[in-house]
């Protein structure tokens, strides 16, 4: 199989074509395109955004996204993403993975939404097939997705990606797109309705550290031949479909900063204590989208990686806590090192504004007397979603998802 083929950067301007000299050299848009293509304008930030904030990508294809049929609403994948009745939760929650998809359930099918707030929505996936002639798109959103487990082979506007467990992929808002998924392929997503994520400032760490820019991969052109699909496009909550006489994946040029990107978790870099107690989880933060509050994220995508503990005289799992942000964990793989037992990779938590958690009772009696030498905890990855914004649990996640409803009891042991 030929690698696929990435351009480098955090959100830096880009050109990518198939064949030399589909660009225009000089402008945006001529008269007569190379090859007579048609020129499109993508704009991610309203025109006049800031200029280091501003993204737009210029697309060169075979035809313009406005040829298609008219938008028709699908009410039963609409009925999936309703959030009418859902529902607030102050209790501890914690989910078991989903069922294996049926044979030939394929991405969208396999959707499963299950927390929403006033900036994103959370769900998981379960994908077995290809989507084949169909694609997907949202413009209420950028969709982060986390892997858990099978291989994605994703196909862009701009080019294509593949992701695996331990990677994790970002897909802008209205970029249209399409999954192939290996057998039993299941993870997480997150559609980020407000600013788009970015790189945590550093302040004291200086300019390295955390999650570098050379590691954030965007894909390179590539078009396929014409045949017909049927799009999928989530719309102010509601799920319509259109349908295209040629393929929406046309492109055979394009330039700018505005385009989906990738990341290998295990390139972060992770700063942890080597004195004694706990940064805050804030130091594991890979991405954040902030509020218009200084300071205060609509969204930190936190991961939890392998890692040393050298911490001295300290109780070295994760303190007890309550915390005015929203937490929504999920394991990639291994044991998140708070809860031994019981939370399984492809599972997930819940831990709303204020409600406390922290270890269960033996794994507190267990770091309490155990000697304290450098330790690595290795063969784990768990990943945060944490809000300013309490999450509401959704109707179809709650119907489709297995609570574990002894999970509070492991605190009443004491
Ligand atoms: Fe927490």
């Amino acid at each position: 199989m030929i690698s696929m083929k990435y351009l480098s950067g955090f959100y830096n301007t880009h050109s990518s074509e198939t064949e030399e000299g589909l660009l225009p050299s000089r402008q945006n848009s001529p008269q007569v395109c190379p090859q007579n293509l048609f020129a499109e304008q993508l704009s991610g930030t309203a025109f006049t955004k800031n200029r280091k904030d501003n993204l737009r990508t210029w697309l060169y294809r075979d035809l313009p996204s406005v040829k298609s049929s008219a938008y028709i609403l699908d009410k039963d994948l609409s009925q999936r993403f309703s959030t009418t009745n859902a529902e607030h939760e102050p209790n501890q929650m914690r989910w078991l993975p989903l069922d294996s998809p049926s044979e030939d359930q394929n991405f969208v099918a396999g959707l499963c939404p299950l927390l929403v707030n006033p900036v994103c929505m959370i769900g998981l996936y379960a994908a077995n097939s290809d989507m084949q002639n169909q694609a997907f798109s949202s413009a209420d959103g950028e969709w982060l997705l986390v892997p858990q487990q099978g291989k994605l082979k994703v196909k862009t506007e701009m080019g294509e990606l593949e992701v695996s467990s331990g990677e994790i992929l970002v897909i802008p808002r209205g970029i249209v797109f399409r999954i192939d998924a290996e057998k039993n392929s299941r993870g997480y997503f997150i559609e980020n309705q407000g600013s788009r994520f970015e790189l945590p400032n550093l302040g004291p760490i200086g300019a390295n550290g955390l999650a570098n820019e050379r590691h954030f991969l965007a894909p390179t052109a590539s078009a396929e031949q014409a045949s017909p699909y049927t799009v999928y496009h989530k719309y102010q909550g509601q799920i319509y479909s259109y349908q295209l006489e040629h393929s929406p994946f046309n492109v055979r040029a394009w330039w700018g900063n505005y385009y989906p990107y990738k990341y290998d978790l295990s390139l972060f870099n992770t700063i942890n204590t080597v004195s004694f107690d706990h940064p805050d989880p804030s130091i594991f933060t890979v991405l954040t989208s902030p509020s218009l509050n200084p300071g205060v994220a609509n969204i930190d995508f936190v991961i939890f990686p392998e890692r040393w503990m050298v911490a001295e005289n300290t109780f070295r799992p994760p303190y007890y806590h309550r915390n005015i942000m929203s937490e929504y964990m999920g394991l990639i793989y291994g044991e998140y090192d708070a809860k031994a037992e019981g939370f399984q990779p492809g599972g997930g938590s819940l831990h709303n504004q204020m409600s406390p958690h922290g270890p269960d009772a033996a794994t507190f009696e267990k770091a309490s007397q155990s000697e304290l030498k450098p330790q690595r905890y290795e063969k784990t990855l768990a990943f945060m979603f944490e809000s300013c914004h309490a999450y509401q649990i959704m109707p179809y996640g709650k119907a489709k998802l297995t609570v574990d409803h002894k999970y509070r009891d492991c605190w009443q042991t004491f």
